[in-house]
C-alpha cells in the first residue's frame, strides 16, 4: 500500500513538476491586479507573484514600481508626490520617475546629486483596459497584451463588473476547485442559492481537452446519474419535494494559463471570469468578474444587474463555501479520485505549455526537448 502511494506520488511529480514548482505562479504574464477605480490618487502597495509592487495614478495613467526604494528599503507606496510623473521617497526625498523607475532628484543632496541617473527601481508594464489594471510579471520581454489576454476583455464594447479580495490559500487550490467536478455536487447543495434545486448524484467521464485555437482547456462530461444507490446510504440524493431535480450540465467551464478560470459561454450575455492571481505561497487574489458586451443604457443596466448579483452571490452563493474550503485544505499528501480527471489535465497542461520560468528551461525547449524543471519543488506536490 505504502508503495502503491509512493509511486503515484512520483507519478505526480514527474508529470506536473513544472506546475508544482509554481507555488508562486507562472512569471512572464500578464496578470489583472485591480479595479481601475480602486485606485485614486494614493499610491497602492499590492503583492503579485511574491512581489512587492507599487501603483500609482498619475493624471489618467498608471504606473507600478517595485514598493522598495533601493537607498534603505522604505516602500515607495508611502511616498509623496513633489512633481507630476514623479514619487518622491518618504524617508529622504529621493524621487524617481514613473515612468522609467530611474531616479531623477534627490531632495536631501541638492540638485547636483551625484547619485542622480545611477539608480533605478524596476517598474512593472501596465494595461488599463476593460476597467482593470493589468500588470507584467516576468524577467522575459513582455508579449504583446492583445495577444495574450482573453478576447472577450478586449472587445470595443466589454463592460466588466465584479470584485477582488486577497483570500488564504495557494492560487492552485483555487483554480483547481474551479474545475473540482465533485465538490459542486456535494459542497455547493446546501448553499443558499440551490434551495430549489436539487443537483444529480455523479458524473461519469469527466476530462480536459484544450480548445481548437489551443488557448483554453474545457473541461467535458459524460453521463449525469440524476440519483444513485449506494453502500450504507442508500439512495442519494434522496428526494425533496420543494426541489427541482437537475438532470443536465449546463455550466460550461475552462481554464487559461496563467490563471484564468471562465464560467459559461463567451457567446451568452454574460460570462464569468474568476481569476486567481497568486500573491504568494499561501495567500490569492481572487479577481470575480462579469463580463459582458453591451453599451449605453445596455452597459449602465448591466453593471447595476451584476452589482446587485455579485454581493447576494458573495454572501449566499457557492462563492463562500469555495474559499472556506480552499483555505481548510492541507495538500500535500493527496489520494486522488475518477472526477479528479479535471485537476490533473490542468495541472499536466501547465507543465507542459506554460511559458520557460528560467535559461535552463528556455534552453530545453529551444533544443527541442520537454521543459524540465530545475526549481527545487517548494511544496513537494
Ligand atoms: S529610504 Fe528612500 S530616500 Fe532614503
Ligand atoms: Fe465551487
Amino acid at each position: 500500500m505504502e508503495d502503491e502511494r509512493n509511486a503515484s506520488q512520483e507519478f505526480a511529480l514527474s508529470s506536473w513538476s513544472r506546475y508544482s514548482a509554481a507555488a508562486l505562479g507562472f512569471r512572464n504574464y500578464w496578470y489583472p491586479v485591480m479595479l481601475a477605480r480602486e485606485l485614486g490618487k494614493k499610491p497602492r502597495a499590492i503583492k503579485i507573484c511574491g512581489e512587492k509592487i507599487a501603483l500609482f495614478r498619475d493624471g489618467d495613467r498608471v504606473f507600478a514600481l517595485h514598493d522598495r526604494c533601493p537607498h534603505r528599503g522604505i516602500p515607495l507606496s508611502v511616498g509623496r508626490k513633489e512633481a507630476p510623473g514623479t514619487i518622491s521617497c518618504a524617508y529622504h526625498g529621493w524621487t524617481y520617475d514613473l515612468e522609467s523607475g530611474a531616479l531623477v532628484a534627490v531632495l536631501t543632496d541638492g540638485p547636483d546629486s551625484p547619485i542622480c541617473g545611477k539608480v533605478n527601481v524596476h517598474r512593472y508594464p501596465v494595461e488599463v483596459r476593460a476597467g482593470l489594471i493589468w500588470l507584467y510579471v516576468g524577467d522575459d520581454p513582455p508579449p504583446p497584451f492583445e495577444d495574450e489576454v482573453p478576447e472577450e476583455f478586449l472587445r470595443p464594447n466589454a463592460v466588466v463588473e465584479g470584485y477582488a479580495e486577497v483570500r488564504d490559500g495557494n492560487w492552485r487550490e483555487a483554480i483547481e476547485n474551479c474545475i473540482d467536478e465533485g465538490h459542486s455536487k456535494y459542497l455547493h447543495r446546501y448553499a443558499l442559492t440551490t434551495f430549489w434545486r436539487e443537483a444529480a448524484a455523479w458524473t461519469r467521464g469527466v476530462d480536459m481537452v484544450p480548445s481548437e485555437d489551443g488557448s483554453w482547456l474545457n473541461r467535458v462530461r459524460g453521463e449525469t446519474v440524476v440519483n444513485d444507490v449506494y453502500p450504507r446510504v442508500g439512495l442519494w440524493p434522496r428526494k425533496k419535494w420543494w426541489r427541482k431535480q437537475l438532470t443536465g450540465q449546463s455550466t460550461q467551464l475552462s481554464n487559461r494559463l496563467p490563471c484564468y478560470c471562465r464560467v459559461g459561454n463567451p457567446r451568452s450575455a454574460y460570462t464569468s471570469y474568476q481569476i486567481f492571481v497568486p500573491v504568494d505561497e499561501t495567500r490569492y487574489l481572487a479577481m470575480m468578474l462579469s463580463v459582458g458586451w453591451k453599451t449605453g443604457l445596455g452597459a449602465l443596466r448591466f453593471h447595476l444587474q451584476q452589482w446587485k448579483t455579485l454581493r447576494w452571490g458573495k454572501r449566499h452563493g457557492f462563492d463562500p463555501q469555495d474559499k472556506w474550503a480552499i483555505s481548510l485544505m492541507e495538500i500535500p499528501p493527496e489520494r486522488l479520485y475518477r472526477p479528479d480527471k479535471s485537476i490533473t489535465g490542468w495541472r499536466r497542461w501547465c507543465h507542459e505549455t506554460a511559458r520557460p520560468q528560467n535559461a535552463a528551461e528556455r534552453f530545453a525547449l529551444l533544443a527541442g526537448g520537454e521543459p524540465s524543471p530545475v526549481q527545487t519543488v517548494a511544496d513537494g506536490r
